[in-house]
């Protein structure tokens, strides 16, 4: 059976994707489920991340989007780069790119994003800041499939954690991203043992396994 192969899209930090390639290694993907992280690809040059992944010996690459004339051109090249790792699935961890309808349809199915909210909530950017203005009590982060709509897409798993009295916008985050770490890995693997199906727009867990990630709520 062909390898699965796993590209992780980032731009900046990448503890998202050093959190799936931990996993990877320590889970032994290539054994228990024959795929492995096929490459680590950056719209932004030098972005910190990449540096993570050489260290853990995986094919980094650099795809500035400043010196393409457009967006699509952007996405062609990018597609480009990606498909020739023959991809199984898509992973956009910490990607900061809006992405064009074509590129998005080119990896329908197979593409999932991370999302630093309980969507359909606070969609776009600032995603923390927005839910303390809010004063909603509960924040998190999606794990979702891709589609043409922003931050729309069929939900794989959720992550909740508690908002708590005086939290500050880095508080939030660093409680969210914790969660996000633990989930990301997993859904991931999930996805490549083809126990995530879609079916008629809904992301459904064959096994019935649970697909919700709760921080550490009895301590608070
Ligand atoms: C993560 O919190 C991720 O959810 C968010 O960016 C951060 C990337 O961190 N993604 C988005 O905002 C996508 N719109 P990382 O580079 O350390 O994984």
């Amino acid at each position: 059976m062909p390898r699965k192969n796993i590209v992780i899209l980032i731009s900046g930090r990448g503890s998202n994707m050093e959190a799936i390639v931990r996993a990877a290694r320590e889970q032994d993907w290539d054994s228990a489920c024959n795929a492995r992280i096929a490459a680590v690809i950056s719209n932004r040059p030098g972005a910190a991340g990449l540096a993570i992944a050489a260290q853990h010996g995986i094919a980094t690459a650099e795809l500035d989007h400043r010196s393409f004339a457009d967006r699509a051109a952007f996405d062609a090249a990018l597609a480009q780069l990606i498909d020739g790792y023959e991809p199984t699935l898509v992973v956009l961890a910490g990607f900061m790119r809006v992405l064009t309808p074509g590129f998005v349809m080119h990896y329908e199915g197979r593409m999932v994003n991370i999302h630093p909210s309980l969507l359909p909530a606070f969609t776009g950017l600032h995603t923390h800041e927005r839910a303390l203005e809010a004063g909603v009590k509960l924040h998190g982060a999606t794990v979702h499939y891709v589609t043409a709509e922003l931050d729309h897409g069929p939900i794989v798993a959720q992550a909740a954690v508690p908002v708590l009295p005086g939290d500050t916008p880095d508080d939030l985050a660093a409680r969210v991203l914790a969660q996000e770490h633990r989930m990301y890995p997993a859904a991931v693997r999930r996805i490549v043992d083809g126990r995530v199906v879609l079916d008629d727009g809904v992301a459904v867990h064959r096994d019935g396994a649970p697909s919700v990630f709760l921080g550490d709520f009895a301590s608070h």
